[in-house]
């Protein structure tokens, strides 16, 4: 971290809990490589405070903020504008504040679109995919498969009502994609998994501290020519990683999400671009 001083503005993450991130590693580091006066703080808020939260991140002067499980469709109306894309996908990971006013971006979007492009190999157009969970992270998901051109999209959830609304809008901006629920229940979503191209797990199932616990979905719905993926980076390979590649699939874990969607953050905030060769090298040696 740089010296702190009179000048020092402050940048941070907020979720709850928030044990799991790297986040705080990477921006301090790159923060302190291009000797730019922030600091990025770990600054969690119980579900009960967040709009005190937000509101103190406009009195404090705060310049952003990450948002991370479970807020990120539920800070939104706490903020004062939402940038396109992200009133597109009714979740936010970036709040920027310009003199008071506060602006929430979507950077998983682009950050997921990335990392399956340049770390998977896997071109989304024409593909089948399964997207399991229906909170923030999985709206930005299914918009970057959908404006990537998927052929098809099933949405497995526990929580039906939260679903069926997340097809709705899927359904209203890319009237041209299948999107289909089923509930997590075996009989339902294997058939589903036997046609999917790509699995992505949105749910913190498996997510440390809490690792030993089995996959979302059974270890039947995976196959070879499959690319599973889960957002979760900690532990960077889960137990649905682990089921997914003893059945022959690729996997990819959210490393590379992870950093996609924290270089343009740190842009939006600094106008900076960090260097992620070096970010890579952090977590690994973390
Ligand atoms: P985020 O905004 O980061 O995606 P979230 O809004 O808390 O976080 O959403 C997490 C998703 O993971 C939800 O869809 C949740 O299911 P419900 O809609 O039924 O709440 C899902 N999820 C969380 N824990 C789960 C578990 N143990 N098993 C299955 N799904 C789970």
């Amino acid at each position: 971290m740089s010296k702190i001083n009179i000048g020092t503005k402050i940048l941070g993450l907020t979720g709850y809990p928030l044990e799991h991130s790297l986040s705080p590693l990477l921006h301090n580091q790159a923060l302190k490589d291009l000797s730019l006066n922030y600091v990025y703080l770990p600054l969690p808020v119980k579900p009960d405070d967040l709009e005190d939260g937000i509101k103190a991140v406009r009195a404090l002067d705060i310049r952003g903020l990450n948002v991370t499980i479970p807020y990120k469709e539920k800070v939104i109306p706490y903020l004062d504008k939402l940038e396109s894309l992200a009133e597109e996908i009714g979740a936010v990971n970036t709040i920027v504040n310009d003199n008071g006013k506060l602006t929430g971006y979507n950077t998983d979007c682009s950050g997921f679109k990335r990392m399956l492009e340049e770390d998977g190999s896997f071109n989304i157009a024409g593909k089948k995919a399964i997207i399991i969970g229906a909170g923030g992270a999985s709206r930005a998901v299914g918009t970057a498969l959908a404006s990537g051109g998927i052929d098809e999209i099933y949405l497995l959830n526990r929580t039906r009502e939260r679903a069926e609304n997340l097809v709705q809008d899927w359904q209203k901006n890319y009237p041209a994609i299948i999107v289909q629920y089923s509930p997590l229940i075996p009989e339902y979503y294997l058939p589903l998994c036997e046609k999917a191209d790509l699995i992505v797990d949105t749910t913190p199932v498996g997510m440390n501290p809490e690792t030993d616990v089995p996959p979302v979905i059974e270890k039947g719905s995976f196959h070879s020519g499959q690319l599973v993926v889960d957002l979760v980076y900690n532990p960077q390979e889960t137990t649905i990683l682990k089921a997914a590649k003893e059945k022959g699939a690729e996997t990819l874990n959210g490393l590379g999400m992870l950093l996609y969607q924290a270089a343009d953050a740190f842009k939006l905030w600094t106008g900076y671009e960090p260097d992620l060769v070096k970010w890579r090298s952090a977590v690994n040696n973390c």
